[in-house]
């Protein structure tokens, strides 16, 4: 990038003074919205090729555009184009070698345009392909989650609330439960898309044309559900991006909940499970340290994109119609935003599809230290005529005698169980395993491993479908 200097910008026409050096640089994007180049040469194109179907411009000019455009664009892919900060933005860095190539048709290419709804039609574009990147990553995701859910699906853990133990579950069910908040994730993506997809160009800097340009076309031709029917809204929101920004929040969100659990599990004092080396790093003093960095930055990055969605909440909130220069500061947050969550998805579904070694003694181990069948003796006594209440208040005593006793429910004998309640009989020991405490909870979202692989199946028909 050059450094601005004092050479005219394209609407200096009306000015007594060249703009204060400093200011160029303030006020320039290209420096970050040069990477909207592809979809600024596409969205000229269209508009371009609009103009001379509707005889605005003359059928040469549109060849000569298009001629040019081809060349920028092997330029840019080339590294050969000369980016300047003096051109301010993409929009201007391109229109000028557009000018400098094909003379007068690359003059013409602006006829019943501006930058507001250029801008605005860039970003959507922009913004479309990487909700449908990162609707592929995140079904990456969940298909690693259901593989690994389909390998543990009988392998018992702890269900925790309160980090204390609760019941028994297996890994493959708390799996699962990510796969659907990954799962709502995308749908949200999806209704995103919807909105993000709709063509602000036509609108003009604010209050449309003054040429008979035909919008649905341009519609049609780069995608568009439909075009944004009001100009003065077409230029000036950025809903459609902060949406975008809070579908991602909630997602890293959803990802910052797993990695925080990845942390819990890798620590050796819980030792659940292992994350293979190549997503783990060491210490540069602590020779023996295998670090769980990539669950923990990824923790950590989801502070910026919550941050991202502020930051463009706090941009839009006070803004007048219609478009105002706030608005370009709608990108880095917004590129930052896509950067991060597609790196995070990335990292993730590998790790997740392999990365992941599941200690299950570890697991069964830490399933004899809770009581984690108290429920299931509560319940059992409830079958048997005791009110519920009640039978808490029995299990309550019971529990309270096998950890002075240092064993699990199922350590103590049925003597010592029925003295806490007269209904206590041998059966009592198979619901006080924790094979049998799975295996009861059989209805549809329940931890029985055979509803485990019901909900299995469904999940991989769901991504079948694109669900
Ligand atoms: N670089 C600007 C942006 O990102 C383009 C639109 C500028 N329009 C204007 N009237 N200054 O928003």
């Amino acid at each position: 990038m050059n450094t601005p200097s004092n050479t005219q910008y394209t609407w200096e026409g009306r000015f007594d003074e060249p703009v204060d050096v400093l200011v160029k640089r303030y006020t320039a994007s290209v420096d970050f919205d040069r990477r909207l180049w592809r979809q600024d040469i596409r969205g000229s194109l269209a508009h371009a090729r609009m103009l001379a179907r509707q005889g605005i411009i003359s059928r040469q000019d549109l060849a000569d555009i298009e001629r040019g455009m081809t060349e920028i664009a092997a330029e840019i892919e080339a590294d050969r184009f000369q980016w300047s900060l003096d051109q301010e933005d993409v929009h201007f860095n391109i229109e000028k070698r557009l000018t400098a190539l094909v003379g007068d048709a690359g003059k013409r290419l602006h006829t019943g345009r501006s930058r507001n709804d250029q801008v605005a039609t860039d970003i959507r574009l922009y913004l479309r392909d990487a909700i449908d990147d990162i609707r592929a990553l995140l079904a990456g995701l969940r298909e690693a989650l259901v593989s690994l859910a389909e390998r543990e699906a009988g392998t018992p853990m702890p269900g925790f609330t309160h980090l204390q133990v609760a019941q028994p579950v297996t890994f493959g069910h708390h799996m699962l439960a990510y796969f659907e908040m990954f799962a709502r994730d995308a749908e949200r993506f999806a209704d995103c898309r919807k909105r993000v997809n709709r063509l602000p160009l036509g609108a003009a800097a604010l209050a449309g044309t003054t040429y008979p340009i035909d919008r649905d076309w341009v519609a049609a031709e780069l995608g568009f559900e439909a075009v944004c029917v009001n100009s003065l809204d077409a230029v000036s929101d950025r809903d459609f991006a902060i949406e975008f920004c809070a579908a991602a929040a909630l997602c890293m969100m959803h990802v910052s909940r797993l990695a925080e659990e990845l942390v819990l599990w890798m620590s050796p004092r819980v030792g659940f499970v292992r994350i293979a080396d190549r997503f783990c790093t060491g210490s540069s003093i602590m020779p023996q340290k295998r670090n769980p960095d990539v669950p923990e930055l990824a923790r950590g990055k989801t502070g910026r994109v919550n941050g991202h969605l502020v930051a463009l909440l706090t941009l839009m909130k006070a803004q007048p119609l219609a478009y105002n220069k706030d608005n370009q500061e709608d990108k880095e947050p917004l590129f930052d935003t896509v950067d991060t969550v597609t790196d995070t998805l990335r990292i993730f579904a590998d790790m997740m599809a392999d990365g992941i070694a599941v200690n299950a003694p570890a697991l069964a181990a830490a399933l004899t230290q809770g009581f984690a069948t108290a429920t299931d003796l509560a319940d059992y006594l409830v079958r048997k005529g005791l009110p519920f209440r009640d039978a808490h208040a029995v299990v309550g005593a019971a529990v309270k005698a096998a950890e002075r006793k240092g064993v699990d429910l199922s350590g103590l004998t049925l003597a010592e169980l029925r003295a806490f309640s007269p209904l206590v009989d041998e059966d009592v020991f198979s619901v006080l395993t924790v094979e049998g405490a799975l295996a009861a909870r059989n209805h549809v979202g329940g931890v029985a491993p055979e509803q485990v692989r019901a909900s299995i199946a469904r999940a991989r028909e769901r991504l079948a479908a694109g669900l």
